[in-house]
């Protein structure tokens, strides 16, 4: 079929949007109509060309939610007409590691997937006979796109599809990282570094929780204003004296759980120093640039801290995204705040210029079917 689609074809250079062939779905492998789709950053670190990792030409695209159009052979977990969240974190819920309680990181698909390649090895997009390549899995920057049935999260039709899009992402990070890598304790302080969507996410995770105080850390009150609607206690400035500030409000201890949502290394060594001596955790979320290290004071570790990484939040997307979503239709999460631009799919460059700029949280893309 021909398809609409947000095409990198040059590092650096804007997205274009044109038309290309997509192959039905081959065995395992689900046709899905693209409703709704984040713009998130990942996409523009890509389109840039600053990940050594990425490729071209590809259609970029990974916060996507629509609905099932058609199975291949042996599908038996979604069918058409089905509401769906996409994955770029899969789960086979057959692997080790999706057998596993401790990790979310599935290892059925993961090399075909970094190449651009459906699980066979190929693509079912093409321009002209030649391959366009998958991005992240997902490539949802498309009308349609064709993914494997273990990355895509089946979630209740009452759920409009603009919100839903946000679990594929930033979203399910943040709030994973405070339930399941973190999983805070009732009546504990918790302290969130960043206040963009996996920071917002994250407060709102460490709320559900049940944590008595949440500090919320960022440069912009306007987005420090976003943490409070989360259910932030406290909001301080980040800067150099932000560990020394959160020391103050907590007895000179520091806190019970820190989230790092900023990509920074020096933010994530606060995060570290700002974790509580005897069993302060310190939760890092953001994507360092490449090179990058973290500088960490081992005697913040002897002394009782811990520090971990959380990719995608810890969350296994096929069971618990849909019981996240559960979650917001249920009145437990407020959406509406980071659903900053509503946008169609020919101004997917606009999406990553408001973003830069930090205009508002999330840039969702519609695709209302003419
Ligand atoms: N682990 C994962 O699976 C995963 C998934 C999605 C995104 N990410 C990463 O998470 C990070 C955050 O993503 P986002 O979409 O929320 O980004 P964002 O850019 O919207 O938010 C980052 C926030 O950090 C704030 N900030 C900058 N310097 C700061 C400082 N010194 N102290 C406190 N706050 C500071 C900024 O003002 C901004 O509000 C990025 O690195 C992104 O790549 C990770
Ligand atoms: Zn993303
Ligand atoms: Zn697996």
């Amino acid at each position: 079929m021909k398809i609409r689609a947000a095409v990198l074809e040059e590092f650096g250079a804007p997205l274009e949007v044109q038309e290309l062939d997509l192959a039905e779905p081959k065995a395992g492998e689900v046709l899905v109509r693209v409703e709704a789709c984040g713009v998130c950053h990942t996409d523009l670190y890509t389109g840039s060309g600053a990940d050594p990792s990425g490729y071209a030409p590809t259609v970029l695209g990974h916060e996507g939610a629509g609905v099932v159009e058609r199975v291949g052979d042996g599908v038996a977990s979604v069918a058409p007409g089905d509401h769906v969240v996409t994955l770029f974190s899969p789960q086979c819920r057959e692997c080790i590691h999706c057998r596993d309680e401790r990790t979310n990181l599935c290892l059925a698909i993961r090399e075909q997937q970094n190449r651009g390649f459906l699980p066979d090895g190929t693509t079912r997009l093409s321009r002209d006979g030649e391959p366009v390549r998958h991005f992240m899995g997902t490539s949802t920057f498309a009308e349609y796109t064709v993914m494997p049935e273990i990355a895509l999260a089946k979630i209740t039709p009452d759920a409009p599809l603009d919100g839903a899009c946000l679990f594929a992402c930033g979203l399910s990070t943040g709030l994973g990282a405070a339930i399941n890598t973190a999983k805070v304790q009732p009546g504990s302080t918790c302290v969130v570094f960043g206040a963009g969507m996996v920071g917002l996410g994250a407060v709102a995770g460490c709320r559900l929780q049940g944590a008595e105080r949440i500090v919320g850390v960022d440069l912009s009150d306007e987005r420090l204003e976003l943490a409070r609607g989360q259910g932030a206690t406290d909001t301080i400035r980040g800067g150099p004296d932000a560990v020394q500030q959160i020391l103050e409000l907590t007895g000179g201890f520091g806190a019970d759980y820190t989230f790092e949502a900023t990509g920074l290394v020096d933010v994530m060594r606060q995060a570290l120093e700002s974790a509580r001596m005897g069993w302060g955790l310190a939760t890092v979320c953001g994507v360092a640039g490449k090179g990058e290290t973290l500088d960490v004071v081992p005697r913040f570790l002897i002394t009782g801290r811990r520090i971990a990484g959380s990719s995608f939040g810890g969350v296994k997307g096929r069971d618990q995204v849909p019981q996240l979503v559960d979650r917001w239709l249920a009145g437990e999460l407020d959406l509406e705040p980071f659903l900053s631009h509503r946008l169609t799919l020919d101004d997917v460059n606009r999406g990553f210029e408001l973003m830069e700029r930090q205009d508002g949280i999330r840039s969702v893309i519609g695709f209302a079917q003419t």
